[in-house]
């Protein structure tokens, strides 16, 4: 009885998991922006804006949005601007889907 509740609260821990996107700590983002050389930290800081607005920013006003981190990997490979001002992101041809949601994953997790 006990090893089929564990199981059970288990198996929900994990779905909660999958939908929710994988969690994605700061120290690996930033080991992934240094190691692919990305220029992202160039215009966002986490929790303050620069050129572009900060990723706690970005993460609060997306956050739970169906659909929304294929859309914000769109956004960042073509660049572009209109939802936070006039300021353009560049675009990213070069960043593969997989690198941009881990970073998309992180900034989803911020508030
Ligand atoms: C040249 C400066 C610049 C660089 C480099 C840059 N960004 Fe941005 N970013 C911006 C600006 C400006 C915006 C706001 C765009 C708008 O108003 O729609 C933005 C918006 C975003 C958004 C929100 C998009 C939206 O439509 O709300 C995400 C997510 C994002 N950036 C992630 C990244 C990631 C990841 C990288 C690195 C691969 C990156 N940015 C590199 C300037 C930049």
């Amino acid at each position: 009885m006990k090893t089929t509740l564990m199981a059970l609260v288990i198996g929900i821990g994990m779905l909660a998991v999958g939908t929710a996107g994988a969690v994605v700590t700061q120290e690996q983002a930033m080991a992934l922006i240094k190691d692919k050389k990305m220029d992202c930290m160039a215009c966002h800081a986490i929790d303050k804006k620069m050129a572009g607005p900060s990723w706690k920013d970005i993460g609060v006003k997306y956050k739970g949005q169906a659909g929304i981190k294929g859309k914000l990997i769109e956004k960042v490979k073509k660049g572009g601007s209109g939802n936070w001002g006039n300021v353009p992101m560049t675009a990213h041809p070069n960043v593969s889907d997989a690198d941009l949601g881990t970073l998309v994953d992180f900034i989803l997790t911020l508030k």
